[in-house]
């Protein structure tokens, strides 16, 4: 049976403070110490178990969630939705409930429908974390997004950082507006109008149409994959025009101030968003992300399996 009566979750980016990022950004530095230890291991979660429930494909959120787990002494269960009971018609609440009953104290959720993260957090007893929700967030990745950057630069304060691509159908592109901005730094995003999302004037961002007018201009450069398993219409010409406009050449990473940041969430698609030149540029951080992923889904379980918080609407009554 889960242990958590009373779990708090982690669901979006969207209603925390900045002082809640920055404290979640601290405890992180402490798991990043513990990674590098020769045996990256400690007792605090000893007992608790962490699912992950993914609905959607996965290498690194899925990945690192494990690897923070049990650097974290959790044992760790999972579910595919490819292999599970869900393709013979089972309902999501039955499979949640059947997870739940297998002990699990936090369910990690990756679902294709935005919102379903919080449907499930009505269901369970278990501490819900949001893994992705469909287009609307990826709190855990604008986190280690924001630890990458402050690792680097120290605070995201004054920071100029474009988002550039598919931004409509991207749930990392809304965790980062939020949180980037939530921490001082100022976002333009980058696309064509048909990959915006529609309500993109009621964002704190600027919308620029070309790439090429902005890069030299700028602290940080990240660059998104088009999510082509949610789009169903022509967007976009074509591949290959798209990355005439769009893509991070060496020639446009030359454009870049010396000292700029190239960030990726990963899977890239090398020659579209990104060349293979400018995924290894020396400014690339976007290994620091993934190495990064664990530190911060340390700090999220901890905080909520360990010290009982609601990372989402503050702590839990009582709590603080
Ligand atoms: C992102 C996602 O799943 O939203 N990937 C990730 O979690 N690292 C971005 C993407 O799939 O393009």
């Amino acid at each position: 049976m889960a242990t958590n009566a009373s779990a708090g979750h982690f669901l979006g980016i969207d209603g925390m403070a900045r002082a809640d990022l920055e404290e979640i950004l601290e405890l992180t530095t402490t798991f990043a110490e513990i990674g590098r230890r020769p045996i990256p291991k400690v007792p605090a979660l000893r007992g608790r178990t962490v699912a992950t429930v993914f609905f959607e494909n996965s290498t690194r959120t899925r990945m690192s969630f494990e690897t923070a787990a049990r650097r974290l002494s959790a044992d760790t269960i999972a579910l595919s939705a490819g292999g599970s009971s869900l393709s013979k018609g089972e309902s999501l609440r039955d499979t949640i409930e059947v997870v739940t009953s297998y002990g699990a104290d936090a369910l990690v959720v990756r679902h294709p429908m935005a919102g379903t993260a919080h449907r499930v957090a009505a269901w369970t007893d278990a501490a819900v974390i949001n893994a992705g929700d469909g287009c609307h967030e990826h709190p855990t990745q604008a986190l280690l997004d924001c630890y990458t950057l402050r690792e680097r630069r120290g605070a995201l304060d004054g920071m100029r950082i474009a988002i550039v691509g598919d931004i409509r159908h991207s749930r990392v592109a809304r965790s980062d507006v939020l949180a980037f901005t939530a921490l001082g730094a100022e976002v333009v995003l980058v696309a064509p109008a048909t990959l915006l999302p529609p309500a993109v004037v009621g964002w704190p961002v600027t919308v620029a149409h070309e790439l090429d007018l902005v890069l030299s201009d700028l602290d940080a450069v990240y660059l998104l994959r088009i999510q082509h398993e949610r789009i169903t219409e022509g967007l976009i010409p074509s591949i290959r025009e798209y990355a005439n406009d769009f893509s991070l050449t060496p020639e446009r990473a030359n454009r870049l101030p010396t000292d700029a940041l190239i960030l990726h969430p990963g899977p890239t698609n090398l020659g579209v968003e990104i060349s293979a030149a400018a995924a290894a540029d020396s400014r690339s951080v976007i290994l620091d992300q993934v190495v990064n992923g664990v530190s911060v889904r340390m700090a999220i379980l901890f905080l909520l399996l360990g010290s009982n918080r609601n990372l989402t609407g503050g702590a839990v009554e009582g709590d603080r």
